[in-house]
């Protein structure tokens, strides 16, 4: 949970309110000028046309681009010339226009890799994925050009369905080009008009855009909570649908195994007694944990003890832990079936890429042993060492980290907007590359980094990081807890001295 500091939320909001009140003011003037010069097709800021037209681009998010994002957008988008791996080259740009547009040098500069989901460090070559990813290359080439249904279903997906399903503990799986679709398409298939979604209110936008678009109603419940999802639960299932009050169709609970923005892990096993009471499926997206967290990989279910035929519908998506691309949905024979013949990204949409489909598979193999290596059982003890390692040695230097142990995703809080561009530069120019997250990824005054910790960086490389952010932090001010450091510190003495 978050512990934002009174002194940091008031000027927070200071902060906000003054960037607010500025920018407000120079859209004003500039809204005098342009109707002063009154040109039919001048396009004014974010693109807007003179008259006759009505604006594209309105509201909050819009001014929020402008007015903040686009001063500090050097520290988004940053492009990279290698793989993502422990260490990485980041593009050197320049600009010559405040940073309005930027342009990219020849040059490079090799950095920590702080910042890509590349949990078991399958993202960069690999002695035994990467031969074989060639290999299907070669054989497949980079698309099938053609949907699943057509042309574009090879043996290579069939293995990886049942692979995935074999992997998670579930009768069948079905895979799809990408992750943020597998949640958007697959959720309007599953639910509409008639039905009920039960949300966690931090749920990824790639849920909340399928809840949307599936026409069933949305109710959410507060964030990994719960005794106020089992609130949520009673109230609509005695309402029944708003207007008629007849059941609903359906409920189905949606929840995520680690939040990608919190480092959080899902209270899964006492959500799973909240929905079985009531008798309504669960939806598990495991973006985020699958091959990530649990002993041999398998994901929340087995860190936290959960059977996985108690979760009805398991997402995942192959682009992190397995160093690809894609998504997958894992459930009854029944549930993938019907998915196949009704589900319009299985229908339409050109199937995953058969090198991105091997490199799935062979991850997988090396995680489950199957290479004939204990390389696998090397990189998840790794993560979860290097994990643990690197946040308290975070929380011992005064930071507000949030999550929870295991958790390779680890949110460092920055709350004021003009640390977001302070510490992101000064990590950068220390040759650490950290990822900042700011609103609409995050609530408005809930602005952070955000570390994900890899199986390939070694213990020098997390002290490289380590090192770096204690001086960035130091420097821009956000060790907001600088009491618990010097307790614990010292505990840490003692007990070094004993
Ligand atoms: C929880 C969650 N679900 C789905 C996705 C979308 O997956 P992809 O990036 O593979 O499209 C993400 C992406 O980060 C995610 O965090
Ligand atoms: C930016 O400025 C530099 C030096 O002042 C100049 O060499 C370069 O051509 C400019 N680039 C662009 C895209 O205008
Ligand atoms: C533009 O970006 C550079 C590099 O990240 C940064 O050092 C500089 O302060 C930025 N300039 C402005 C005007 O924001």
């Amino acid at each position: 949970m978050v512990r934002l500091p009174y002194v940091t939320a008031l000027t927070t909001l200071f902060s906000y309110g003054l960037l607010f009140a500025f920018g407000q003011l120079r859209d004003f003037v500039r809204r005098i000028l342009d109707a002063g010069k009154s040109s039919n097709l001048k396009v004014g800021p974010a693109g807007r046309r003179g008259s006759g037209y009505a604006p594209i681009c309105l509201g909050l998010e819009d001014f929020y681009t402008r007015r903040l994002y686009l001063r500090i957008q050097d520290c988004f988008g940053r492009p990279i010339a290698s793989a993502p791996d422990a260490w990485f080259d980041v593009v050197e740009r320049y600009s010559n226009d405040s940073n309005k547009t930027l342009h990219c040098t020849t040059k490079t500069s090799k950095c920590l890799n702080l910042g890509s989901y590349n949990y078991l460090g399958f993202a960069a070559a690999d002695e035994y994925c990467t031969p074989r990813v060639i290999e299907s290359l070669k054989k497949y080439s980079a698309s099938t050009c053609s949907v699943r249904v057509d042309g574009g279903n090879t043996k290579l997906h069939i293995e990886l369905e049942e692979l995935v399903a074999r992997f998670v503990g579930k009768p069948a799986a079905i895979v799809f080009g990408m992750g943020y679709v597998t949640n958007s398409a697959i959720i309007p298939a599953l639910v509409g008009k008639g039905s009920l979604i039960i949300s966690d209110s931090l749920n990824h936008n790639s849920i909340v855009n399928g809840a949307r678009g599936s026409g069933a109603t949305v109710r959410v419940f507060q964030h990994n909570n719960p005794a106020h999802l089992e609130e949520v639960l009673r109230e609509q299932i005695a309402g029944g649908q708003p207007r008629t009050h007849r059941p609903w169709k359906k409920i189905i609970v949606i929840v995520e195994g680690i939040y990608s923005m919190e480092g959080e892990l899902c209270k899964l096993p006492e959500i799973i007694a909240v929905c079985k009471k009531y008798k309504v499926y669960t939806y598990l997206d495991e973006a985020h944990s699958i091959g990530a967290v649990g002993k041999t990989g398998r994901g929340v279910c087995e860190l936290l003890g959960v059977d996985p035929t108690d979760v009805d519908i398991m997402m995942g998506t192959f682009t992190k832990s397995f160093g690809s691309c894609g998504g997958y949905i894992a459930a009854s024979k029944e549930i993938i079936d019907h998915l196949k013949h009704i589900c319009p990204a299985h229908i339409y949409a050109t199937s995953m890429s058969p090198p991105a489909v091997q490199q799935v598979i062979s991850a997988i193999k090396v995680i489950l042993g199957e290479d004939g290596s204990n390389r696998g059982a090397k990189k998840l003890a790794q993560i979860r060492e290097n994990s643990n390692f690197f946040r308290s040695e975070l929380q011992k230097m005064g930071f507000e980290v949030l999550g929870d142990n295991d958790s390779p995703v680890m949110p460092i809080m920055l709350y004021n907007p003009a640390k977001i561009p302070a510490f992101s530069r000064e990590c950068l120019r220390q040759h650490v590359a950290v990822v900042t997250v700011a609103f609409p990824a995050t609530p408005l005054l809930l602005a952070r980094a955000r570390i994900c910790i890899s199986a390939s960086h070694s213990r020098e490389d997390l002290i490289k990081g380590l090192e770096v952010i204690s001086k960035v932090g130091d420097l821009v001010g956000i060790k907001y807890f600088p009491v618990e450091h010097e307790k614990t510190t010292s505990v840490e003495k003692t007990k070094k001295l004993q």
